[in-house]
């Protein structure tokens, strides 16, 4: 798949951007640790040149925190096009200013910032109005605008399909249009309440407030990673009156159950979810949200059709989440899905009035404000409840294959590098992959 991709982005040229994903490595060849994709199930921490400012409106980052996301399991698998060997991933980071270019103005050397897991202009109409996501101007793709009619915005060691920025797992990192992508974090915040203002707490937070969560309603979430488990506690901050979860991993379902007082149904054990859910909501559901993943099909004629490439997508958690709700019922996907699917249920969809909502890759800049200052600061929503781990970047590449097979009950895991400060009381101590358990 990959090579077919990259071939027809070839022959299709690039789409005109106004910021380069260029690379510049830093005068006199010094190297950094960083995590590069070779192919599917092969990743390395690789030496790579560090970066240093391509535009006058870049800073170039020392990383003190990074991550992993369900979404980079999929580069991981992958199942997402246009990767290409040797490119940098990682998308949720955060650190300390080391070198700005000249035209910016917001953030100083050594200032303490968070970064968006999107690069945006800062000036198209979608930036403008904080849709940072869809920004129309950071995505050279005309592959994603051949295959979508538009493209997103660019995103950070995210493949070539949506721009092929160099990542953030990594000890260094460029962040073009600084002023708009990057967030300063105040003293009283610490780096692992801050980090996962990157990508987690907006997208779980747009997922509720995008698909609408109302006062009294009763959601279902099907996918209990660390964004179901956060769209848990926004629905409840938002007034669900009941959170009933899916997913097949009893310590995901035991942890949304004992943080957010949800209800579970494990699907290894419950064939017919839809049909539960009718049996402890008779009618359906207000609200499903979708925070699962595409790349893991249930049922056999789904591991037939996408094993034969017969289809990209699994469409089994949607035509779940159709049956599930009530009519005129909402559904919200901010699950990544990337093609196409077969045996989606579209009457269901039309005959029940339903509201189908893709939410799109989160718009960070539209939410970051408002949960950092609204929520984390007041103490309303500790993003630290769901940091299981905590590793060096020396470990990454282990961390995708354990995070994939979610080892040793892993949720969100918090990626220390040399430039780290050391846990903040209360927070996981730093492990190394190999000595997790491997179940
Ligand atoms: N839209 C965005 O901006 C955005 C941003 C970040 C992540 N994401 C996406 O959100 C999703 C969740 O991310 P995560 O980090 O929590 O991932 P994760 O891989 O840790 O969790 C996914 C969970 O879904 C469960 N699951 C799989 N199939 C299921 C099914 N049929 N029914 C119920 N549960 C099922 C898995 O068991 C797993 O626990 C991923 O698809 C990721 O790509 C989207
Ligand atoms: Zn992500
Ligand atoms: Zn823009």
């Amino acid at each position: 798949m990959q090579a077919v991709a990259n071939k027809a982005q070839e022959h299709m040229g690039l789409h005109p951007t106004t910021v380069s994903s260029g690379y510049k490595a830093r005068e006199g060849g010094e190297t950094m640790k960083a995590l590069a994709w070779f192919g599917a199930g092969d990743v390395r921490v690789i030496d790579a040149p560090i970066p240093d400012i391509v535009d006058p409106n870049d800073v170039i980052l020392k990383v003190t925190g990074t991550t992993i996301c369900g979404s980079d399991l999929h580069l991981f698998h992958g199942e997402i096009m246009a990767l290409q060997k040797g490119d940098i991933l990682g998308h949720e980071f955060m650190g300390v200013v080391d070198r700005v270019g000249p035209s910016v103005k917001n953030v100083k050397v050594g200032q303490r910032v968070v970064s968006s897991f999107q690069i945006a202009c800062g000036s198209c109409h979608f930036c403008k109005e904080g849709m940072s996501s869809m920004c129309d101007n950071t995505n050279n793709s005309s592959l994603q605008n051949y295959m979508y009619g538009t493209r997103d915005a660019g995103f950070f060691g995210y493949s070539h399909f949506t721009g092929g920025f160099a990542g953030g797992q990594a000890e260094y990192v460029r962040v073009p249009v600084a002023d708009y992508n990057l967030l300063p974090i105040p003293d009283e915040v610490t780096d692992e309440q801050a980090l996962y203002l990157s990508d987690v707490l907006p997208t779980s937070y747009h997922n509720v407030v995008d698909t609408g969560v109302n006062e009294g309603d009763v959601v279902g979430i099907w996918g209990m990673g660390p964004i179901g488990q956060c769209a848990a506690k926004w629905a409840k901050l938002k007034g669900a009156k009941r959170v009933i979860v899916i997913d097949k991993y009893p310590n995901r379902l035991d942890f949304a159950r004992e943080q957010s007082g949800a209800e579970t149904i494990n699907f290894s054990e419950v064939k017919d979810v839809a049909k539960r859910i009718h049996e402890l909501v008779p009618g359906g559901l207000d609200v499903a949200l979708d925070c699962g993943t595409f790349h893991e099909p249930k049922t056999l004629l789904h591991k037939i059709q996408k094993g034969l490439m017969l289809e990209t997508d699994v469409p089994e958690t949607v035509n779940e989440m159709i049956l599930a709700v009530r009519k005129r019922g909402r559904c919200g996907l901010v699950a990544v899905y990337a093609g196409f699917t077969n045996g989606f249920n579209i009457g269901a969809l039309m005959e029940k009035g339903i509201r189908f909502i893709g939410n799109g890759q989160a718009p960070t800049k539209k939410y970051w404000d408002e949960i950092l200052y609204d929520y984390i600061i007041p103490g309303k929503l500790d993003p630290t409840f769901m940091i299981s781990h905590r590793v060096p970047l020396e470990d990454m590449a282990k961390l995708y294959a354990a995070f994939d097979q979610r080892q040793s009950g892993v949720e969100k895991v918090f990626v220390e590098t040399k430039f780290s400060n050391p846990p903040s009381p209360g927070c996981p101590k730093t492990t190394r992959v190999d000595d997790w358990e491997k179940t």
